[in-house]
């Protein structure tokens, strides 16, 4: 019964949902679920013709597929991709799953250079620096389900405890990021400082053209502009090309670029060891790896 989950104040709205099915007016569907709940919660609190819902909030969903009917209660609230630290906008960010994502496609692990020259607000950066932390992605975030008297506020400060306690703190990173603009880097390290990460990295304004370094085996992963309004089309022509030119001393480091350019290999100079198709929101990007080699094994001391 849904009463044995929803409490007599529960905020509950209904979204929905259909997908190939002979109930498409998701509407009505979600009008119908709305009002077979209250019926069912009636049956529990037997004096209630009018539900307040002024308490924590369950959001229910109808969704439709193929005329199959799933019914979920929301436990996360907020989309699970905001990890919680990204509370000022910059243009064309990457969404944190998607930079989590393109870090764990790379050859990158925590004991190798990681460089973002292009790291806008820092989240390429900063999801690094969490997975080579081992911290749980959700660890400065809310969640919806916290506010329901129905899960005990312990259960919830023992599972931050136990996910504080798997994190290597201890752990010696070597992340950068860079970019032209200094008004994001001031955003990059108020955010790395609001995922708790800031000691792990360091940030610098710096034009692609003055990058040099002197690490070896490092992995350069990058989302660059992508020239998608006409007007730029050809700054960013131009800055792919310096990539290629930028990118070519540091003959030991591995590069990943995500761009939605249709011709970045032919301008960038090189065809890529790897390419996936991802999408950035809704722009059909690829994700182009150029392996360098691998690192020379640590010798044991034996
Ligand atoms: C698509 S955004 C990167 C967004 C970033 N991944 C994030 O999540 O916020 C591209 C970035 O490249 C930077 N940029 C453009 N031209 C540059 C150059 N010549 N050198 C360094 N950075 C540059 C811009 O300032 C912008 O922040």
């Amino acid at each position: 019964p849904w009463a044995d989950w929803l409490p007599e104040n529960a905020n509950f709205p209904v979204e929905g949902k259909s997908v190939k099915s002979t109930l498409f007016s998701v509407s009505d569907c979600q009008a119908i679920v709305k009002k077979a709940i209250v019926e069912s919660m009636k049956k529990k609190y037997h004096h209630r013709k009018w539900f307040e819902e002024d308490g924590p909030c369950y959001t229910i969903e109808i969704s439709l597929l193929k005329d199959v009917a799933t019914l979920t209660i929301d436990t996360s609230g907020t989309g699970l991709h905001k990890r919680g630290y990204r509370k000022l906008s910059t243009s064309a960010p990457l969404k944190e799953t998607l930079a989590a994502a393109i870090i764990n496609l790379s050859f990158w692990n925590p004991e190798r250079v990681l460089l973002d020259p292009f790291c806008g607000s820092g989240t390429i950066p900063i999801e690094a620096a969490l997975i080579g932390l081992n911290a749980a992605p959700g660890l400065h975030r809310e969640f919806a389900a916290e506010s329901w008297p129905n899960i005990s506020k312990q259960l919830w400060t023992d599972a931050r405890q136990e996910a504080e306690d798997l994190m290597c703190r201890h752990i010696k990173l070597q992340i950068r990021g860079t970019d032209i603009n200094p008004k994001v880097m001031s955003i990059a390290r108020y955010h790395a400082k609001l995922a708790g990460v800031n000691d792990f990295i360091s940030f610098q304004q710096q034009p692609l053209s003055e990058l040099r370094t002197k690490k070896k085996y490092g992995c350069l992963i990058c989302n660059p502009p992508y020239g998608e309004r006409l007007d730029n089309t050809e700054e960013v022509e131009l800055l792919y090309r310096e990539m290629g030119q930028v990118f070519q001393p540091l003959d030991t480091w591995s590069f990943y670029v995500l761009t939605s350019h249709p011709n970045f290999e032919r301008i960038f100079g090189k065809r890529a060891d790897r390419r996936r198709k991802l999408y950035n929101g809704r722009i059909e990007c690829h994700y182009y790896q150029f392996y360098g080699p691998r690192p020379p094994k640590k010798k044991m001391n034996l």
